[in-house]
């Protein structure tokens, strides 16, 4: 009986057992279709003034804000780990914070002063700079509000001055995040024409509307400011078709690499996107997928580190060149060691 069922069975299957392979360690080892390297990591870091200084995120168990000296401490942290890249992210101080987000090209700002720190004391170690006024203006958009409606163009002429800035302060990567029409075009032209034509850009290209980034926005301090949404600017999440011409259009504009973000949700966008465009990509596990994997592992609903590794995995599997997250210093040196 049992004979005459496997014979069958073999007959159906022509012979093929596909569990073979996935038998012992070495074979899974041996036919593994994508890996996970620390070059795969960039790092985002958010930097707040002062020296010497730590502050928690609530919403974020396990990630701080640091002041620029303790920012050089990460970096090379960071390089040591085989971490490419770090992204940062400035929480001004309140009282820098205006409707005209003026502070986003004063020279001098907290972000400037990271940027050229950081690139004097860890030269090796690449410099992501994040474009977009939430991170400076008093009401927590992305760009210029006039009248309830955010500005377009007016807004990019702020970007220009705040990429301008950011480079001549040592940004290797200029990283628009507002969504903004045409700022990846008109930020190429102004570093071109400034020197800086070595400085990449690289796009938030598909950014959706996403709850996901509501950590993010605790961290940078936008949060509390914010009325209303980003649903003008940022993309319509049931969207799929208008990711590939966001990415088609700042591929045309000039742009290096391209972001889409958030991550594990748009993991189809990702995949679209490497099917359907010849360039670097990148996913974002945004601040709120961050904290899903710390807050489910914590209530001792999942294995932490399996589920880390596993949606790192599941980024490559997918298409992307690399992934901004959170637990880039942890993995990298967990991936090291
Ligand atoms: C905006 C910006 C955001 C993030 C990166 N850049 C938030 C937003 O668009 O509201 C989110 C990143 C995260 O959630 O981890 N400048």
């Amino acid at each position: 009986m049992a004979e005459q069922w496997h014979k069958h069975d073999m007959d159906l299957l022509g012979g093929r057992r596909l569990r073979r392979t996935r038998r012992t360690a070495w074979s899974r080892a041996m036919v593994r279709e994508t890996t996970l390297t620390p070059a795969d990591l960039i790092w985002p870091l958010f930097v707040i003034e002062g020296e010497n200084q730590k502050t928690q995120i609530r919403t974020m168990p396990g990630v701080e804000r640091l002041s620029v000296d303790l920012c050089i401490e990460a970096a090379k942290q960071a390089r040591d780990a085989g971490i490419p890249a770090l992204a940062l992210f400035p929480n001004t101080p309140d009282h820098l914070r205006s409707e005209n987000g003026a502070e986003a090209f004063n020279p001098d700002n907290l972000m400037c002063r990271a940027l050229s720190a950081i690139k004097s004391a860890v030269p090796e170690i690449g410099l992501i700079a994040d474009v977009a006024l939430d991170e400076y203006s008093s009401d927590g958009q992305d760009g210029l509000v006039r009248d309830g409606e955010v500005l377009n163009d007016e807004t990019v002429e702020v970007m220009i001055k705040s990429a301008l800035v950011q480079s001549k302060a040592g940004a290797d990567i200029i990283a628009p995040s507002d969504m903004m029409d045409g700022r990846v075009g008109a930020i190429r032209a102004a570093l071109d024409a400034s020197g800086y034509e070595q400085t990449q850009i690289m796009a938030y290209a598909a950014k959706y509307a996403s709850f996901y980034y509501g950590p993010f926005r605790e961290a940078v301090g936008s949060g509390s400011r914010l009325k209303g949404d980003k649903r003008t600017y940022q993309m319509d999440y049931a969207n799929s078709d208008e990711a590939l011409r966001e990415i088609e259009q700042d591929i045309a504009e000039g742009a290096d690499s391209v972001m889409v973000k958030p991550g594990m949700p748009y993991l189809d966008i990702v995949r679209r996107a490497r099917d359907n465009f010849n360039i670097p990509i990148y996913a974002y596990q945004v601040s709120g997928e961050y904290a899903m994997i710390e807050m489910a592992a914590a209530a001792g609903a999942i294995d932490r580190q399996g589920a880390i590794v596993e949606s790192l995995h599941a980024f490559k599997r997918a298409g992307a060149n690399g992934v901004l997250t959170y637990f880039a210093l942890e993995m990298a040196r967990e991936l090291t060691q």
